[in-house]
């Protein structure tokens, strides 16, 4: 008999060699080479979607993609109308965070389409999860469960029942029996992966895959689900703060959105004003404390940024910063040290946003600048005042897009006055009630910043 063929590869990106490395030439980890056996049978190529000749751009027919509503409007919006027919979807995020009570719910609006669903648990009894559908108040006719771990099997039953969604909960678990290697190892994934979508797309059935995100913040193997699915979702948010986002990082049948959503005790509900709830309980006029407008995808969201500056009397100051940047913030305390005079080096900085909301927007830079000025002089800066901008390595504070939503939004939820970069001033003068403040530089921020608002005056 043949001697079964063994290669080394690495748990992190996927990288493969023949022999033990210590460091993954790719990605650079270490220690991430395990042994598994060489899958003999090729990962039979999908060949739907290829045509023999090339065709020119008039004569292909485009089709109307066929979406199925799921009857939960936020996650409708991430996914840009709802599932689209005969697609692959990975939904990502932390064990414990509510992917498959949000999948299970997904199951209630599907069936009162008429839609048949194939829920493919292998982590959960069938009667686990009928408990936890009793507790999400789901009872459709259209919804089948089956407990499963073997890939050969879940094929089968696949082909047999012809559904118009499957749910697989999760990847990880999945194994197939061709492959040496542990379910939830790199080889495992992929080809479980590889074979969904071929059984998907053949068929026309639309696939949803749970994807544990792994301690170091990547779904096993990492990234090498993202490019073979049709869309990548990912769930966040702090396991013990209620409200999860939903984020679409890559979709192939609309543009990158983020919902926003709550945990209760019968399941997920959306969240319809997130920045009302983002700013829920925020502390009023203290130092260290500022509003900002970021942008997600096209939602304009509120969120509160806060630094705290304390003196120490060690030689090396601790920085730490949660949810933004580390990096950014380091720059940003260089940027107030070297243009607006600050005298950072004997103190201690913290700067987070609230509510374990991560963002890595640059428009963030004004606000935390701020926020660090303002614990610094333990001056604070009044309610009401809402800040955004970019800033750059002289000082200078830099335009950022989509100003006239963010300024909007602020003078929505009752905001008096917006302080943003001077170049931005001209587009939002139509916006009433809120008063306009551009800066050009940091010194002119941290000014405007920690003046009191200018009263209206009565007419
Ligand atoms: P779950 O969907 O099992 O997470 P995942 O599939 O991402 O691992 O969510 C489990 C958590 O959600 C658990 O800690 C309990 C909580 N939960 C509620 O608070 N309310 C509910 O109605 C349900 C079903 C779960
Ligand atoms: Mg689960």
């Amino acid at each position: 008999m043949a001697k079964t063929k063994t290669k080394y590869v690495c748990q992190e990106c996927g990288y493969s060699t023949n022999k033990w490395l210590g460091r993954c030439p790719d990605c650079g980890a270490f220690s991430t080479f395990a042994e598994e056996a060489e899958v003999v049978r090729s990962s039979g190529r999908y060949t739907g979607i290829t045509s023999a000749a090339p065709l020119k751009l008039s004569q292909v027919t485009s089709k109307e993609q066929s979406r199925t509503k799921t009857g939960i409007g936020e996650l409708d919006r991430v996914l840009g109308g709802g599932f689209v027919q005969g697609s692959l979807t990975l939904v990502g995020g932390d064990p414990g965070i509510g992917k498959s009570t949000l999948l299970l719910q997904v199951c209630k609006g599907l069936g009162e389409r008429q839609k048949n669903i194939l829920y493919i648990s292998g982590e959960e009894s069938v009667q686990q999860i009928k408990m936890r559908a009793e507790r999400l108040d789901i009872d459709t006719d259209y919804l089948s469960l089956l407990s499963e771990t073997d890939l050969g099997i879940i094929e089968k039953v696949i082909s047999a029942t012809e559904p118009d969604y499957v749910i697989i909960d999760s990847i990880q678990t999945m194994f197939i029996d061709e492959i040496a290697s542990a379910p939830g190892s790199v080889s495992q994934v992929r080809e479980a992966t590889s074979r969904l979508m071929h059984i998907g797309k053949g068929k026309g059935i639309s696939i949803i895959i749970v994807g544990h995100v792994t301690k170091d913040g990547s779904i096993a193997g990492p990234r090498i689900l993202e490019h073979m699915v049709d869309t990548v979702l990912y769930f966040e948010g702090d396991k013990r703060a209620s409200y999860r986002i939903l984020r679409s990082v890559k979709n192939r049948f609309g543009s990158n959105e983020m919902g926003v959503f709550e945990m209760t005790g019968k399941g997920l509900k959306q969240i319809l004003n997130p920045s009302e709830f983002m700013l829920a309980g925020r502390p009023k006029n203290v130092s260290g404390s500022v509003v900002t407008c970021c942008i997600e995808g096209t939602t304009p969201l509120l969120i509160e940024v806060q630094a705290l500056m304390s003196y120490t009397s060690f030689n090396m100051p601790r920085r730490m910063a949660t949810g933004i940047d580390y990096n950014r913030v380091i720059l940003l305390i260089a940027v107030l040290e070297k243009r607006a005079g600050l005298q950072l080096a004997n103190y201690d900085s913290y700067v987070n946003l609230t509510g374990g909301i991560k963002i890595t927007e640059p428009s963030l830079d004004a606000a935390v600048t701020v926020a660090i000025a303002s614990s610094f002089k333990d001056t604070p800066v009044e309610d009401g005042t809402i800040i955004f901008g970019e800033i750059g390595l002289t000082g200078e504070i830099r335009a950022v897009s989509m100003t006239t939503k963010r300024v909007s939004e602020a003078a929505k939820l009752g905001f008096k006055r917006c302080i943003i970069p001077s170049a931005s001033e001209k587009e939002v003068s139509g916006i009433k009630n809120i008063e306009i403040i551009g800066v050009s530089n940091i010194k002119e921020l941290i000014n405007a910043a920690l003046r009191p608002i200018k009263k209206a005056k009565e007419s």
